[in-house]
């Protein structure tokens, strides 16, 4: 493709110093639409501190701040029912849908018509910050759910996820040359602009904590020139080593749409550093000793604390099955989801990421599991073979769903909607779930 017939804005530079007086500069400065909204909910605050002092007031004035804030907030809402009655509505915001680039299964319609986001993962990006698919298959898939995403039954975001685990390498490069960096951002927009693409995802795993400023110098430019295109960034989980160190939350909440959270994987049959236990794929709570906060909620508890721009983030929920063999006893007594194993040639045996439909086909059975009360995850043990395997159920589903309800997080994203079983039931569950507006 040809990114050069797309001129983009002057760049920001990625040397620190510029960037914090741009900071200064730009928060001095209402101009900008999303910053103007920043101003706006300060000011918000403010107001509604003397609320709080005046109390008696209180009730006049929201009723009025509230016709206000929704003009703003709005913007293109139509202003029917701002403080009577409102009409309900889910308590989820966003549910995005992550389709793979290499699974066997096929996108539907049916799965589309559920989603608010379909996220295809991955589009690569070379040396010199160009996108490409991976392979034929890649491209392919992407096309097959890009013309599915255009029905309009679906009215549902088609968005690309740039980078992933396996071609986050050239982030660092192409971020830090200002002439590499704008091949990037027009490389992207081409690439939005040729498929039809709602948005772009941007997974960099993950920025060392001397990155951050080239990072978010970086998410500042691309939002600039990439308008009315959405944006959002894949950001880790808290906790393990310093993940977190390269992204400077407050500000990065600022630019984009949203923030998948990736957290998963605390424990897979791999080969790591922090020892050799089995564990649930993304529990909410605890852990074990030396990973007491591999878990959810320490996770979403650190992004509470750097923002409180909280209905921005979405929980990931996992639908594949993760199998380990050589399994033997627990970890400690009592806690029988964490389960030592035993290596050959420093690896734990398994498969680590198994669709639904492949455990189904190679005969595993998804009952009778046990539940974790401690970590609200399920698991089943089969001491006769050694082996375990973990995935979300309905109970583990609900504890999740009941948490992003509890602490007010905006979405969730599905990894993936294509390892989902033929009858889509994580998706069916999470989309009921989250679009019913009973009392749960
Ligand atoms: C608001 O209502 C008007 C009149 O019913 C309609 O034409 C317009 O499309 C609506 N705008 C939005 C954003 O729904
Ligand atoms: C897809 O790619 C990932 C990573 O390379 C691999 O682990 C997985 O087995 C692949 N899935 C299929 C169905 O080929
Ligand atoms: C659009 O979606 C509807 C409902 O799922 C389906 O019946 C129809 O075949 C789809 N059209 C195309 C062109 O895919
Ligand atoms: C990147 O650019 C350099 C200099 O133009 C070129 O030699 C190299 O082949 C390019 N890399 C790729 C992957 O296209
Ligand atoms: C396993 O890891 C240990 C410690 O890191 C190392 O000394 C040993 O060579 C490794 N063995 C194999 C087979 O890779
Ligand atoms: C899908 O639903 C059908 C009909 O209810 C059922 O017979 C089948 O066992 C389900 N498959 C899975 C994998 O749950």
């Amino acid at each position: 493709m040809d990114s050069d017939e797309n001129p983009i804005l002057p760049i920001r530079s990625t040397s620190s110093t510029l960037y914090q007086n741009l900071k200064s500069f730009f928060s001095l400065n209402s101009s900008d639409a999303s910053l103007n909204e920043i101003g706006w909910k300060k000011a918000s605050t403010v107001i509604l501190a003397v609320l709080f002092i005046c109390g008696v007031m209180a009730l006049a004035f929201s009723a009025i701040i509230w016709v206000v804030y929704d003009e703003l907030d709005g913007g293109n809402r139509n202003q029917t029912t701002t403080t009577t009655t409102p009409s309900p509505t889910p308590y989820l915001k966003r549910i995005v849908g992550v389709y793979t680039n290499n699974e066997s299964k096929d996108s539907t319609n049916v799965q589309l018509e559920k989603l608010t986001h379909a996220l295809f993962a991955f589009i690569r990006m070379d040396e010199n910050g160009t996108l490409y698919f991976k392979n034929e298959k890649s491209k392919h898939r992407f096309l097959s759910l890009r013309n599915k995403a255009m029905n309009e039954t679906a009215d549902v975001k088609l968005m690309v996820s740039i980078g992933g685990p396996n071609n986050a390498q050239f982030f660092s490069g192409v971020l830090k040359d200002e002439s590499r960096q704008r091949k990037f951002i027009s490389s992207t927009i081409s690439f939005l602009k040729q498929y039809k693409v709602h948005g772009v995802d941007i997974f960099w795993k993950w920025p060392s904590e001397s990155e951050k400023y080239v990072f978010s110098a970086f998410i500042k430019n691309l939002r600039d020139n990439l308008n009315p295109y959405l944006l959002s960034i894949t950001v880790p989980p808290a906790g393990i080593e310093h993940q977190t160190f390269g992204f400077d939350i407050d500000d990065l909440v600022q630019h984009v749409d949203f923030l998948n959270v990736y957290s998963m994987d605390y424990y897979g049959p791999w080969m790591n550093e922090w020892g050799t236990p089995t564990g649930p794929i993304a529990p909410l709570y605890s852990g074990v000793k030396g990973r007491e906060e591999f878990n959810l909620d320490y996770t979403m508890q650190y992004y509470s604390s750097q923002t409180r721009q909280l209905d921005n983030f979405n929980i990931i929920i996992p639908t594949f099955v993760r199998l380990w063999e050589q399994v033997k006893d627990a970890v400690e007594p009592g806690r029988d989801v964490y389960r030592n194993v035993i290596l050959k040639d420093n690896m734990t045996e398994g498969d680590a990421y198994m669709s639904r439909r492949l455990a189904e086909m190679e005969g595993w059975k998804l009952t009778p599991l046990t539940w974790d009360e401690q970590s609200k995850s399920s698991f089943i043990y089969y001491p006769d073979e050694g082996t375990y395997l973990t995935f979300e159920t309905e109970r583990s589903l609900k504890a999740k769903m009941d948490y992003l309800k509890e602490k007010h997080f905006g979405g969730v994203w599905i990894w993936t909607v294509d390892m989902d079983d033929e009858n889509n039931t994580v998706l069916n569950f999470i989309r009921d779930f989250g679009y019913s507006t009973d009392e749960i």
